[in-house]
């Protein structure tokens, strides 16, 4: 079975082994046939526009420049006339992002420089050889082309067919293309026993960028790989082809379950993004030139030394398509995510109850299994929002149906659930079992809903339920048919505390190449699987939500969790992101922050990974530590494959029992925080997990780190991540900060690294001076029994004594705090001594009656003689308080403190 397999590079691809990387490489090494034809410029409504020509073969390429609001270029090259239409992504881009005008200026003879007329940035074009310079502030950020790189495979008819025709137009073929050498694979391309048949012939494009001055780059998820993305080498690059790999390696480059093509730069003073909008197979080849100081000559006693910047060259090739690169010109981390998120939308806003505990396996197996398990979390007074069934639950892996046997009613199992105000999470797959007597694979078939064989037939392949085929999401006929699935009528045994899990819509195809579908499988529009192969999954998760949404007529907020991806999987309303197949080990605990920090930064903030690892036994050590981690990360899930041993939480013994219920019920506590959090991602695409460099970009030690990462901008969490290790060396970043060890509240500058004693209960975090950081103080069964519940602060005074924070909150299920403002946006602010609750947002309103119970104060240095409380009908308060003068901290309890009301603590 899969399930044994150690990752066989048999199954999967090197560069090698792709023709068009091959076609790539062999080609560039001559020089660059690329020359802008400027005579010929035209400046349309939305874009300026010009030839590029190809001096070899004369045939031009047209090439349109597109200034967007907020410091965007979009570069679009495709074919003048291309025999067919080439594919082009639809789907992905928001219809938000709207136009500049570019004003061209002044450039001399053989240039064209462009303007938006506002900011300071030009888009410089260089006619031959044709190159871009992307300028500010007379600086060269980022050229395009510099080295040469621009490739593109014009459409060609077929040989066959081309012996007549030839005669008639030689100019329609493209001669540099040696196609008599059969190992570049330009209409047949072998791999093992497979042999992919193209159609349309070779047709991949390449360019080239080259960031100047810039050595930290990071993104084009997913790969089990460091954040900071590291120098690619001969014969290597980083592959964006989603694929189903079981126990994948880590520190590898190969494509795993989803791709964004998008990467960042950072540098001192500049971020910028490189969004290459492509859904066909892609590579990407990093190289970065560190800065040097070359000796140039020697004038007696004199050596004049000139530096040159560092640079990083990244070379960007894809099978097919069209080229469409959008050039996110900061200058900040978070000026790029929101440039980014202008493009492709922000990450949806999540039901509460997902960002809880989530418990799963392959398989809990019955009705009677998932009440025990359900009822092991009450009994050992361990929080829990979600109960998860796998494949298993279905009768014979036909998706929305139950397996009669185990689960003869699944209403009366939810039932039991959403008495415990708990969900219920099943699997549906995008393969349907070949079966007549299945309705959902009978009405498809029917309907024509199945992505075809180059035949014309439907295709089949083989997954978890034997001969399956595939249902086309890209056909939106099909998304619309596929959401109507989830309505309680249609999916029987449902109720509305049942949410969805997308799997294997890589697709994962077992018997197929690369154990996926056919690149030469066809899709609606006629369209091949190859050049849309990275945004399947993405439409899955589409048209689940979608299903959630409907289903609930509009007014509930679906969750779905999803393993393949795209550029833009954050929004539509979608859901959650997971790292697939991982294994328990460490290594495996250790490389899901850098993966995390990766998907975070391009946009996809709800993401987790199976805590405990997917594959393998965990001893206790690890699982504590796995919970420790997961505690800290968005989406927050336990999970194992089939031939585990049972693992919840309270198999391991009463202290690692305690140790687990510790760290799931400091994550219940800081749900206030995250739920904050999470809706900074929604509204001002603000990362949730954050690599230090994002909030400390002016920092260098920080570029590379990828141990410890922030949790918004208030907390720092360094996981544990090796065995029975007593101390770690927690770097604590900007020399102006305070941070506050939040257990022990020790405290330390910044800008130093310090050793932190740890034991098998210590989760080194810690709050940032000058924020405010809001909690639950008592915790529930879970999210559902602490709606009501009082919250807390945690202030931690900066240097200067000040400290903000905010707090939102809202009914945590429905769409009404967008379509009627029903919520609660706070803000906490501390300055001289006077701790103020107000209001962030006056358009939010929503009735908590809600108090704040607890205020904890860091960093107060001492002992105050008073402390009241003044609300704003005038009424003041004296208030009991505890001050350690130790950890210098001041603790006031009891309060009764309205959470949406206007108050002041004042400190004397
Ligand atoms: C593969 C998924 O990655 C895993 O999480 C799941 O348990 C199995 N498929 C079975 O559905």
């Amino acid at each position: 079975s899969v399930e044994d397999e150690a990752v066989d590079k048999n199954i999967f691809k090197e560069c090698s082994n792709i023709a068009f990387y091959r076609r790539q490489k062999q080609w560039l090494s001559k020089k660059s046939p690329y020359r802008a034809s400027l005579d010929s410029v035209t400046t349309g409504k939305d874009s300026t526009s010009f030839q590029i020509i190809d001096e070899a073969t004369k045939i031009p390429l047209l090439a349109e420049v597109y200034g967007l609001e907020g410091n965007i270029f979009r570069l679009k090259i495709n074919e003048e006339s291309p025999l067919k239409p080439r594919y082009e992504v639809p789907s992905v881009l928001t219809s938000k992002p709207s136009f500049v005008r570019l004003i061209s200026c002044s450039g001399d003879k053989g240039s064209l420089v462009l303007a938006d007329g506002k900011g300071d940035l030009k888009f410089h074009v260089t006619a031959d050889p044709f190159r871009v310079d992307l300028v500010s502030e007379e600086d060269i950020v980022m050229s395009i082309n510099s080295l040469g790189q621009l490739y593109f495979e014009h459409l060609q008819i077929p040989p066959k067919q081309r012996a007549t025709k030839e005669n008639e137009d030689s100019a329609s073929v493209d001669t540099s293309q040696q196609e008599n050498q059969d190992d570049m694979g330009l209409w047949e391309e072998k791999f093992g026993n497979f042999i992919d048949i193209k159609a349309n012939g070779p047709a991949s494009i390449g360019l080239d960028f080259s960031l100047h001055g810039f050595e930290h780059l990071y993104g084009i998820p997913q790969h089990a790989e460091s954040h900071q993305l590291k120098n690619t080498g001969d014969g290597d690059a980083y592959r964006l082809y989603n694929l189903d790999v079981y126990g994948y390696k880590i520190h590898d480059k190969m494509g795993i379950y989803g791709s964004v093509p998008y990467l960042l730069a950072h540098k001192l003073g500049r971020t910028v993004g490189i969004f290459w909008l492509n859904a066909s197979e892609t590579l990407v080849e990093v190289n970065t030139e560190p800065r040097v100081e070359y000796t140039l000559t020697q004038m007696g006693s004199v050596a004049a030394k000139q530096k040159v910047r560092s640079r990083t060259d990244v070379h960007w090739m894809s099978e097919s398509g069209i080229i469409d690169v959008f050039l996110l010109m900061g200058p900040t981390p978070f000026d790029v995510f929101k440039q980014y998120s202008h493009l492709t939308g922000t990450q949806a806003m999540p039901p509460l109850f997902s960002l809880g505990y989530h418990q799963c396996r392959w398989n809990y197996e019955d009705e009677q299994d998932v009440k025990a398990v359900d009822a092991g979390f009450d009994e050992h007074d361990i929080p829990y929002d979600v109960m998860w069934l796998d494949i298993e639950h279905t009768d014979g892996k036909r998706y929305f149906t139950w397996d009669k046997k185990r689960f003869p009613n699944p209403k009366r199992m939810q039932e039991l659930l959403r008495s415990k105000k708990r969900k219920l999470v099943v699997i549906s797959d995008p393969h349907i079992k070949v079966d007549p007597d299945y309705s959902v694979y009978a009405k498809a078939k029917e309907q024509g809903f199945f992505v075809k064989d180059h035949e014309g037939g439907d295709f089949e392949g083989v997954c978890w339920p034997g001969l399956s085929s595939y249902l086309d999401f890209t056909n939106p006929k099909v998304r619309e048919w596929y959401s109507g699935l989830f309505a309680f009528p249609v999916y029987q045994g449902s109720t509305d505390i049942l949410f969805i899990w997308n799997d294997m819509n890589e697709p994962s195809v077992f018997r197929g190449p690369e154990l996926t579908m056919q690149k030469n499988a066809i899709h609606h529009g006629n369209w091949e699987h190859r050049e849309l192969h990275n945004i399947y999954g993405f439409y899955q998760q589409m048209a689940t939500a979608e299903g959630l949404i409907q289903r609930s007529k509009g007014k509930e907020r679906p969750f779905v969790l999803t393993r393949s991806f795209f550029a833009g999987s954050q929004k539509y309303d979608k859901g959650a992101v997971w790292t697939g197949d991982n294994k328990s080990d460490w290594s495996y605990l250790k490389i899901s922050i850098p993966m995390l920090l990766t998907l975070s930064v391009t946009g996809i903030s709800f993401c987790g990974a199976d805590v405990g690892g997917f594959v393998g036994n965990p001893e206790a050590e690890l699982l504590v530590r796995w919970y420790q981690a997961g505690a800290y990360q968005p989406f927050f899930r336990g999970h194992a494959t089939m031939s585990t041993k049972r693992r919840e939480p309270w198999l391991f013994g009463e202290e690692h029992t305690r140790l687990i219920r510790e760290a799931i019920r400091e994550r219940y506590a800081l749900l206030p925080y995250w739920y904050s959090l999470v809706y900074r991602a929604h509204t001002t695409a603000e990362p949730i997990m954050r690599p230090l460099w994002v909030e400390f970009p002016n920092e260098l030690e920080t570029f590379g780190t990828e141990d410890e990462y922030m949790l918004g901008s208030a907390l720092l969490v360094h996981p544990v991540t090796e065995p029975k290790v007593t101390v770690v060396d927690v770097f604590l970043p900007g020399s102006d900060e305070v941070w506050y060890d939040s257990k022990t509240f020790a405290h330390w500058e910044g800008a130093r690294t310090v050793k932190i004693p740890v034991a098998l209960d210590t989760v080194p975090v810690f709050q940032r001076g000058g924020s405010v950081v809001p909690v639950k103080a008592t915790i529930g069964k879970s999210t559902g029994w602490m709606t009501e519940s009082p919250y807390g602060l945690r202030v931690a005074l900066s240097s200067k004594g000040s400290a903000v924070g905010e707090l939102y909150l809202d009914d945590g299920h429905s769409f009404q705090y967008f379509h009627q403002n029903r919520y609660l946006h706070r803000r906490f602010s501390f300055c001289s001594g006077v701790l103020i609750n107000s209001c962030a947002d006056e358009r939010g309103h929503y009735p908590s009656e809600c108090v704040v119970e607890q205020i904890l104060i860091l960093g107060l240095r001492k002992q105050p003689s008073s402390v009241t409380t003044h609300s704003s009908d005038g009424k003041d308060q004296p208030v009991a308080f505890t001050y350690s003068a130790k950890t210098s901290s001041l603790s006031l309890e009891k309060l009764l403190l309205k959470v949406g009301a206007d108050w002041e603590v004042h400190i004397r």
